[in-house]
């Protein structure tokens, strides 16, 4: 089982870092083979709207990580676990570009619904991490993470967030995270 986790936080060891670390331990800990990406120290060019790929199923952005690795890490992917901290109520920038690009691959899906064996049992997880308690604040990660793992061939499998985190440890030093996170990678690694 090949799951990728995508770290979307431009702070190497803040609060999405160390959910996502803590998180795919689980996994490892039950025989998955773990590929994390940091995302931010990917070189992603951002999605020029061009559409080729609705006719093509390719890319014409080709001299980036997004073509040369993600494309078909994503793929290859059993499980997608896409972590990302909320920058105004969304995903970073970093991760809604790796998003935007697999708009690829929806039109490989959707456009010329083009084969992809493993999309009857792939699984996406979201994981996040924001400053604040509003009620809505996961709504937007929510509903991009749940199209983008559509794209993706990926079932949406749950979410995993915490509020008023803020500085790089807050999470670490939270009560009862731990058992929380135990609990979510539980049931999506069984
Ligand atoms: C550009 C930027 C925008 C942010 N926007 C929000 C926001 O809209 N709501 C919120 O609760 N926190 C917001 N935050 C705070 C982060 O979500 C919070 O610090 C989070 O724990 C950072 O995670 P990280 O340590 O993984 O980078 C923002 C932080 C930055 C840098």
């Amino acid at each position: 089982m090949l799951v990728v986790g995508l770290q979307g936080s431009p702070r190497k060891n803040g609060n999405t870092a160390y959910l996502l670390d803590t998180f795919l331990e689980q996994g490892f800990k039950r025989g998955a083979d773990i590929v994390k990406v940091p995302v931010a120290e990917k070189n992603i060019i951002p999605c020029i709207g061009c559409n080729s790929c609705m006719k093509t199923g390719q890319c014409v952005i080709q001299t980036d990580d997004m073509f040369s690795e993600m494309y078909d890490l994503l793929q290859n992917a059993d499980i997608i676990v896409a972590a990302t901290p909320v920058f105004f109520y969304g995903p970073s920038a970093q991760l809604k570009a790796l998003i935007d690009r697999s708009q690829t691959l929806w039109s490989r899906k959707y456009a010329l619904k083009l084969d992809d064996p493993k999309a009857e049992t792939r699984k996406g997880f979201l994981l996040s991490a924001g400053a604040t308690s509003g009620k809505q604040l996961f709504d937007a990660i929510r509903l991009i993470a749940r199209y983008f793992f559509d794209a993706a061939g990926a079932s949406y499998s749950g979410d995993l967030t915490f509020r008023k985190v803020d500085g790089p440890r807050d999470l670490k030093n939270l009560a009862g995270h731990l058992e929380e996170i135990e609990k979510s990678a539980a049931a999506l690694f069984k």
